[in-house]
């Protein structure tokens, strides 16, 4: 089963608290936007897809009927994450419904639609990404993934993982080699949570370990997602995912990202201008309660890294798939997002 990531029922947004995973699933109630910033800040919600619908949603919680309290939550809802651009699309989306709405007492209602609508649609997104990723991966068995662009990510079937899964229940046979991912440990505790749920195999290895492994010969693709993809094609996705890439390129294996078009920011012409998250240093200098980092060390936190294009084997969209050279094909990401 693979879990149902966000539901609005009530007026109230429920999320795995992914912040609890995989010791305990529990669900984190929200009523208010504030509640919702602080989800995506402390990512119980995480994953660029699934904070731009918790940020849909969130919106939908400000006092009901007031067209200012509905504008005063999208700009603080904006505030809570800067590197996923979905979370910006999607307010975007929400606001452009709000100014096509006349009447303030449908105001609500046409917001709550809305929030449904990009939900549903990113459902849409996971299950064709899944069916374009798969017949191109159609002879990879044993994939190497960074972080989580799984489920838990998404709607529910994910990006990098939606092709896996998709394989998975054709009947093929997959392999998933999960990167731990450190600081905050998605790959380990999300990744590997939801594809052992689901029943497909899957190993964690520490990040230093991926070269080794690629080495000995065990990787046939490496697939991540993307939080977003400029419009050279390079791409910010979790620390971590630019040496997987240069790695990769070292050993001949194919790097695809797979990424929806509301994860592409074409008002950017290179990753360079991409806004990186830098966190906070309790996140490096501490396992669990334990300090592990010298309290006069610097810490250095950012959250993602930049790809550059043509070290990219492949961008596998819900509208179809870019292949290399990337660089070379500025005008099939515009077209693609027609
Ligand atoms: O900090 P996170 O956990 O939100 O980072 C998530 C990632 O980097 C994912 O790979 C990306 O958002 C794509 S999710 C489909």
């Amino acid at each position: 089963m693979i879990p149902e990531t966000l539901e609005y029922i009530d007026n109230q947004l429920l999320l795995i608290d992914q912040t609890r995973l995989p010791a305990e699933v529990v669900t984190f109630r929200c009523d208010s936007v504030e509640h919702v910033h602080d989800a995506i800040y402390r990512l119980v919600v995480r994953g660029a897809p699934a904070i731009g619908i918790a940020a849909a949603y969130g919106v939908c919680l400000a006092e009901r009927g007031c067209r200012n309290a509905y504008l005063a939550a999208m700009d603080y809802l904006a505030t809570s994450r800067p590197t996923a651009v979905n979370l910006f699309w999607a307010l975007d989306r929400m606001r452009a419904r709000l100014e096509g709405c006349a009447s303030d007492h449908e105001l609500h209602d046409a917001l709550v639609h809305e929030a449904i609508t990009i939900h549903n649609e990113d459902r849409e997104m996971c299950r064709s990404i899944g069916i374009q990723g798969a017949s191109l991966l159609r002879n990879c068995h044993c994939f190497l993934t960074h972080c989580n662009a799984g489920g838990l990510a998404t709607s529910t079937r994910g990006t990098a993982l939606a092709p896996i899964y998709q394989l998975y229940e054709e009947g093929k046979k997959v392999e998933v080699f999960a990167d731990e991912t450190r600081p905050l440990l998605q790959g380990a505790r999300l990744t590997a949570w939801e594809l052992s749920q689901a029943g497909v195999p899957v190993t964690v290895l520490t990040d230093s370990m991926a070269g080794g492994l690629m080495r000995s010969g065990k990787i046939d693709a490496v697939i991540v997602g993307a939080d977003r993809i400029a419009r050279n094609g390079d791409v910010a996705n979790k620390i971590g995912t630019y040496p997987l890439a240069v790695l990769a390129h070292y050993h001949r294996i194919p790097f695809y990202v797979a990424a929806p078009t509301s994860t592409f920011d074409v008002s950017l012409e290179t990753g360079d201008a991409i806004p990186i998250e830098e966190r906070n240093r309790e996140e490096v200098a501490y396992q669990g309660e334990r300090l592990v980092v010298p309290v006069a060390a610097n810490v250095m936190n950012p959250a993602f890294d930049v790809t550059p294009a043509n070290l990219i084997t492949g961008i596998i969209t819900e509208k179809g798939s870019l292949r290399a050279p990337i660089q070379s094909i500025e005008s099939e990401f515009v077209s693609v997002m027609d």
